[in-house]
Parts: structure tokens; C-alpha cells; sequence
């Protein structure tokens, strides 16, 4: 048995942690763009006055708006089918609320589509990953605001119809469910809180979150149905953290607290956007927790029209729940838990469990039957430039190498799965910490945390690696 055919080998970015160039091109500011450099242990602040002489890594980042030739070149080179990148939202409409876009914002995308298409390498566009027009949060406290639906739909169908028939993957929210716990409040949902200094401590109101959600839901559902009328070609999916829990004892209480948490933290918004409704455990989670979802009468109908058509997650770790409230939660686990002491974990503490992954995909596949793409994975870990110039990344091989493995398991089992990008396939500025020293990719960037390097870019061990997994269809590890 083995890998379909036809299967999306390849990567993932994200614009913010890419691009640089934040002030470029008509470019409006974000709300990653507000963010300073952080590390493991001091996180990274958020400050809505830009201050003079702090380090803001999103800013340059590793600047591919002006290397993306260069770029998708190496990602051609290694053999990519797909390259999921986002769109920076700020490029197109610079605080969300013009009238018309900004044309020298599409055509960079334009351009870099074209790119990908060159080498055959089919774009797979995330609409919306962690970087909301900060004017929005500004004016309405981010997604807490229903105007959002509208400000997003607009953008929606700028992009629908500028690259109709170039993209035909679109994922309409990178990691919507981030937002079930306090980190997502304002990376993912743009809601700023009074008193919220930094990303690690944010003043949380849950009832913002989950009202943010129930738009976000909403404003993707009116996206899937837009996709399909401007292009009945489009394949429109949803994007989930997924981090695995497993009950830490087989006490009943451990496996029931264990349920709960994957119901709201791992199931909940896949379940909205796959089945088109909110599903009956949210109801009482909500009412235990004091949170009231105001709903128009038109919002029932509007999530069954708009139900996605696969199911992509991103998968770095998994994590156990257990009903003794004394446990120490799991060290980096961003969405809770208590760390599983059969595994072990990355240099930030992330708990790696390939075999979770194989499990993870029949879980998933279970419930819903729709096709199945892995749109994130991968080993932040530091990697050291050698003196020749090589770099010797054999950790990271060995855990993409295990997780490939329990992919090829999972196909075995009969799962749908039709792709893989894995995180950060050219290295660039973490999500969580801000740091440049946490990588992930094939390819090395000279760019540090102090904000200096030559921005050249060196091909790691795992870059050979890659090339060969993927020409063989994954049967080379
Ligand atoms: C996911 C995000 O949470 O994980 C990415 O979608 C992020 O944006 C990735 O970069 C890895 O996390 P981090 O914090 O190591 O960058």
C-alpha cells in the first residue's frame, strides 16, 4: 500500500512570518505587525504604539516579497506539488474598511501564484492566518464585532475573483479553534483587551472568543458558498490545531474529563464547519461557563449552506487530560493539558508523538469521510551552520521520517488522505515566541534574532531528504 497517486506533497507559510516588506506597496499594518521579538521564556509583547528601537520581527521577517523567485524555485527544486501560503489581508485592503482593494497588493499575490503554477506547483491559499488588519481591532475589538462578517466577506470575493481559475484550494480560517483558549483571542481574532501587555498573559473575556467564533463561523460559511457560486471548481476547507488528548489514567473521570476537552478544544469548530451546526455538547459547555452566543435567525441556515469540502489540521503534538485539577499543565501545549510521560518532548517543550498523527487521521476520518490534507508539521528546533556551510538536521528528518511513516499507516487504515505540507518549509519567525531561532524548514535563512544575517538562504540535509521522499511518493524515508 502507499500514498495516492496524486498526492500533495509539499509546504506551508504564512505571510506574516515570511513576507516582511510590512510597510510596502500600500501595505496597511497588522496585528502580527504590532508584536515584538520574544523568546522561549520572555513572551512577546503586543504594543499597539510601535515603540522606536524595538526589534519587530514580522517587519522584514526573512523578505520574501522580494526573494519569492528565489524561493519557489527551492521549493520546486525538491519536487512540491503544493505550497500553501496565506494572504496578508492588509496587503488587499489595508485596514479592512476601503472600498476598492489594493491593486499592488494582488499583484504580488498574482505574481507569486503564477510562480507556484510555473513549476506546477498548485497554491493552496489560507485566507486569514494570525494577522487581522489592526484597524479592526481598533474600531471593533477584532472578530467580538459581527461587522466582521461583512469586512471579510468582502475580501473573500476580491480573491475568489482576481485568482479564479489559479487557486483552487482556499482555507478560509488558519486554526479557528486557537480561539477556544485565551492565546486566540488576539493572534487569531484580533481582540485586545484592556490591560493585555503581552501574548502570554492576555486579558481574557471567554464570552468575546466564543461570540468571535460564532462570526468567524458564519463569515466562513458565507466564503464556502461564494467560492462554489464565483467557481464551482473551488475546494474550500477548514484549518484546526489539532493536539491530540489522550486520558492520562483509564479512571473514568480522567477519560470523561478527557472527552470534554476534545469536544470543545479539538472537535468543536471542525464540527461547525464540516456538519453546517453546532453540536449538543457546546450547549452545555456554554452554559456552564456563563457564555451566551448571540445568533441572527438567518445563522442556522447560512452554516448548512456552507459546509466545507475537506478537512486539513495542523499536528505537532499531543497532550492528556486528567480530572485532578493539582497536575501541572503540559509545558508549550498552547491549547492545555498535562504532559504524557511516554513521550518525549521538542527544545520548546512541544510533546512529539508520531503515532498520534495515525490515530489523529482515523479519528478525524471516523466522523466525517471527506478528504484529509496534513497542512502543518514539523520540529522547531536550532540548527547550527557548520563551517563548510553545511547543516546536519538529522532530528528533523527523524521526526518528519516517523510522523511520514504513521501517515502511510493511516492510508493503510483507509483514510482519505490526499496531502502534506509541513510547517514552515523555508525557515521564518515562530508564531508563538516570535523568535527566528526556532526553524523548521528545508531551507535555512541567514536571519537572527537580533534582527541581523544576509537573508541568503542554504539548503539543509533535510532538504535532500525531502527531495527524495517525495519524488519516490513517500515510499524513500
Ligand atoms: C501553528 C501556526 O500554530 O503552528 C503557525 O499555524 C505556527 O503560524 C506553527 O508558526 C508553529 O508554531 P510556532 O509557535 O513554533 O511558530
Amino acid at each position: 500500500m502507499a500514498f495516492q497517486k496524486d498526492f500533495l506533497w509539499g509546504g506551508a507559510t504564512a505571510a506574516n512570518q515570511l513576507e516582511g516588506a510590512w510597510n510596502v506597496d500600500g501595505k496597511g499594518i497588522s496585528c502580527s505587525d504590532i508584536c515584538t521579538g520574544g523568546t522561549h521564556t520572555t513572551p512577546k509583547r503586543i504594543t499597539p504604539e510601535l515603540e522606536k528601537d524595538t526589534f519587530y520581527p514580522s517587519h522584514e521577517a526573512i523578505d520574501f516579497y522580494h526573494h519569492y523567485k528565489e524561493d519557489i524555485a527551492l521549493f520546486a527544486e525538491m519536487g512540491f506539488k503544493v505550497y500553501r501560503f496565506s494572504i496578508a489581508w492588509t496587503r488587499i485592503f489595508p485596514t479592512g474598511e476601503e472600498e476598492s482593494p489594493n491593486e499592488k497588493g494582488l499583484q504580488f499575490y498574482d505574481d507569486v501564484i503564477d510562480e507556484c503554477l510555473k513549476y506546477n506547483i498548485e497554491p493552496l491559499v489560507t485566507i486569514s492566518h494570525y494577522e487581522l488588519p489592526f484597524h479592526l481591532t481598533q474600531k471593533y475589538n477584532g472578530w467580538s464585532s459581527r461587522e466582521l462578517i461583512d469586512l471579510y466577506v468582502k475580501y473573500c470575493k476580491v480573491l475568489f475573483t482576481r485568482f479564479k481559475g489559479k487557486v483552487k484550494y482556499w482555507l478560509t480560517f488558519n486554526e479557528i479553534n486557537s480561539a477556544t483558549g485565551p492565546f486566540g483571542g488576539f493572534l487569531s481574532q484580533g481582540i485586545l483587551n484592556e490591560g493585555t501587555k503581552d501574548f502570554m498573559h492576555q486579558v481574557d473575556i471567554p464570552q468575546l472568543r466564543f461570540q468571535g467564533l460564532h462570526h468567524q463561523f458564519i463569515a466562513s460559511a458565507k466564503a464556502v458558498k461564494l467560492a462554489h457560486q464565483i467557481d464551482p471548481n473551488n475546494k474550500v476547507g477548514c484549518m484546526i490545531l489539532f493536539a491530540t488528548m489522550y486520558p492520562l489514567t483509564c479512571n473514568p473521570k480522567d477519560v470523561l474529563a478527557c472527552q470534554e476537552m476534545n469536544h470543545v478544544k479539538n472537535w468543536f469548530c471542525g464540527d461547525i464547519q464540516v456538519r453546517g451546526q453546532y453540536p449538543g455538547y457546546m450547549k452545555r459547555y456554554f452554559k456552564e461557563n456563563g457564555i451566551e452566543i448571540k445568533a441572527e435567525k438567518e445563522d442556522a441556515q447560512i452554516l448548512k449552506q456552507g459546509c466545507v469540502d475537506f478537512y486539513t489540521f495542523s499536528y505537532y503534538m499531543s497532550g492528556c487530560s486528567t480530572a485532578d485539577k493539582t497536575k501541572e499543565q503540559a509545558e508549550g501545549n498552547l491549547i492545555g493539558g498535562v504532559s504524557n510521560p511516554y513521550l518525549e518532548a521538542s527544545d520548546w517543550g512541544w510533546q512529539i508523538d508520531p503515532e498520534g498523527l495515525r490515530f489523529t487521521l482515523n479519528e478525524i476520518y471516523d466522523r466525517y469521510q471527506i478528504p484529509i490534507m496534513i497542512v502543518e508539521n514539523g520540529l522547531g528546533a536550532y540548527d547550527k551552520v557548520e563551517e563548510d556551510g553545511s547543516i546536519h538536521d538529522d532530528y528533523r528528518i527523524e521526526y518528519l521520517r516517523k510522523h511520514i511513516e504513521q501517515m502511510k499507516e493511516a492510508t493503510d487504515d483507509g483514510v482519505d488522505l490526499i496531502g502534506y505540507t509541513p510547517w514552515g518549509c523555508i525557515d521564518l519567525v515562530s508564531a508563538s515566541t516570535g523568535e527566528m531561532a526556532k526553524r523548521y524548514g528545508f531551507i535555512y535563512v541567514d536571519k537572527h534574532d537580533d534582527g541581523t544575517g544576509n537573508l541568503s538562504r542554504i539548503k539543509k540535509q533535510s532538504f535532500y531528504w525531502y527531495k527524495d521522499v517525495i519524488s519516490s511518493n513517500g515510499q524513500k524515508l
